[in-house]
């Protein structure tokens, strides 16, 4: 009975914060609107401030949903990886280029060092997933003037990725706790950088999907680094 009870109680809690999660984000939108109908002759332009909180939440929701839909799917074994060969180096720019123009806006340096080519067999819609959930917290939890490095190589006939960034790091009791569902180190849930706590889980699903590896570690003088070893 203790498995099925454990994995009862770890689904009644997931619900319960998948709950707790939507409903932050839908308060908000709530006053906002209530204020806005206060408001009827006024003009957009004079609540851009309103208009813009509102959108942020309800983009908030959309990714939310969108991995809660993930980890849902993931559990009841709806989705099934679909290897592909990938032709890796063009492959990686395509991903890594977008957070490139983010990380410039925000005055961030973005650097890659791939070594990676040729063709290798992974999921890429899933290990794309995998690198947006990690360069994406690499640039939130990176302050401005920080900077970014992504290397990819093939070592053994193992894919592996290193992305590291000169941010705010993670302390040595966080760094299990970082992959479970909801969890958030107390400096990002005291901070203003919005996020569920749910994209390392998911991150950590992907990786075991293809029977991989990823392991956290400290970056010099700081900062953080995410390894993650694909094999063939
Ligand atoms: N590159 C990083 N630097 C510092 N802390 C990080 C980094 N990546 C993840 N974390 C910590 O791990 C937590 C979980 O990450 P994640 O599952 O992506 O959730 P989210 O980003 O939505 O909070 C984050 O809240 C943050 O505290
Ligand atoms: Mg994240």
């Amino acid at each position: 009975m203790k498995p099925i009870l454990r994995s009862w109680k770890r689904q009644q809690e997931f619900s319960s914060n998948a709950a707790h999660e939507l409903r932050t984000p839908l308060t908000v939108i709530q006053n906002q609107m209530e204020f806005l109908l206060t408001k009827p002759r006024d003009q957009v332009m004079d609540h851009a401030v309103e208009v813009s909180t509102t959108l942020d939440e309800v983009k908030h929701m959309k990714v939310l949903s969108s991995q809660l839909l993930t980890l849902a799917r993931s559990d009841s074994g709806m989705i099934q990886i679909n290897k592909q060969e990938v032709d890796i180096e063009p492959w990686l720019n395509k991903v890594i280029q977008p957070f490139g123009e983010i990380a410039d806006s925000q005055n961030k340096v973005l650097n890659t060092n791939l070594l990676a080519q040729g063709r290798v067999n992974f999921d890429a819609d899933l290990v794309r997933q995998l690198l947006v959930i990690l360069l994406d917290n690499a640039l939130k939890y990176t302050p401005s003037g920080g900077s970014i490095n992504v290397s990819a190589k093939v070592n053994k006939k193992n894919l592996v990725f290193e992305i590291l960034d000169t941010g705010r790091g993670i302390d040595d009791p966080e760094k299990e706790k970082i992959f479970d569902r909801f969890y958030r180190t107390d400096k990002s849930r005291n901070s203003k950088t919005g996020g569920n706590g749910l994209g390392l889980s998911i991150a950590k699903w992907i990786v075991d999907e293809h029977h991989g590896k990823i392991s956290v570690h400290d970056n010099y003088p700081t900062g953080t680094i995410f390894k993650v070893v694909l094999p063939e």
